[in-house]
């Protein structure tokens, strides 16, 4: 397993989705996710950001601390613009070609954390905006992410946990080749209600990644 700093950090690509790692423009998006029901439900230690300030603040400060540290890879989830189509009527009339591609939307966020470089392993979880769930997208985000595990990092293993009640996730984990490995109950807590939630445990090998 590589040193998280000493890897390419370029953006992956693949099926209409873009990863890359986080900037401070992206605090709308950290605003939103740490403000969300269900991302508060399902994953652990979510700090709702007070405002796009602070939001802002966290961007500049904690991901790149932590990926120069080895701690965690954080990375915002992009929707790709549609290929342009090439402009209509006169190819010597420049202004239509002019007109610049229109910004990816950042539509969700992806981590590996608990990077272990004895067991070369490391824990990776996803969330989308509301509006970008139910369209198979977290499919793409869990599967570019764990490409950056696997490629760029060199894992040879990566674990998944899922709240019990949690099916999407799982389904999302079981359709890129994670296998079931175990159930743990009261594994970890609700960042909404405290409440505690038994989990499914999923791991991955590079082999299995489809
Ligand atoms: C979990 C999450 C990332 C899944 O993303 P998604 O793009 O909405 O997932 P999909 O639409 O691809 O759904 C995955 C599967 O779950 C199914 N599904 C979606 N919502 C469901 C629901 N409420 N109940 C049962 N199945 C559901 C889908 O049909 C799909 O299965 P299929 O491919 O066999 O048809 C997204 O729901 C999310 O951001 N949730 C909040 C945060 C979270 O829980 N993150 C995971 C922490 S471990």
């Amino acid at each position: 397993m590589r040193a998280l700093a000493e890897v390419r950090d370029d953006p992956l690509t693949d099926d209409g989705l873009l990863l890359r790692r986080p900037r401070p423009a992206d605090a709308p998006l950290v605003l939103r996710g740490t403000h969300d029901p269900l991302v508060r439900e399902f994953l652990q230690a979510v700090i709702p950001h007070q405002d796009e300030a602070a939001a802002e603040r966290w961007l500049t400060e904690i991901p790149p601390l932590l990926w120069r540290t080895g701690r965690a890879a954080y990375f915002a989830v992009e929707q790709l613009a549609p290929p342009e189509q090439p402009p209509a009527g006169d190819p010597a009339d420049g202004a239509a070609q002019d007109i610049p591609a229109p910004a990816g939307q950042a539509v969700g966020w992806a981590e590996l954390v608990n990077l272990d470089p004895v067991q070369e392993s490391a824990e990776v979880a996803v969330w989308l905006l509301p509006e970008h769930r139910r369209l198979r997208t977290a499919k793409s985000a869990m599967r570019l992410v764990c490409r950056f595990g696997f490629e760029r990092l060199g894992l040879r293993r990566i674990d998944a946990f899922a709240a019990a009640d949690n099916m999407p996730s799982q389904l999302t984990g079981a359709a890129i080749g994670f296998r079931r490995a175990g159930y743990r109950p009261a594994l970890f807590r609700s960042s909404r209600t405290q409440r505690l939630h038994d989990a499914v445990y999923a791991t991955l090998v590079p082999e299995d990644l489809c």
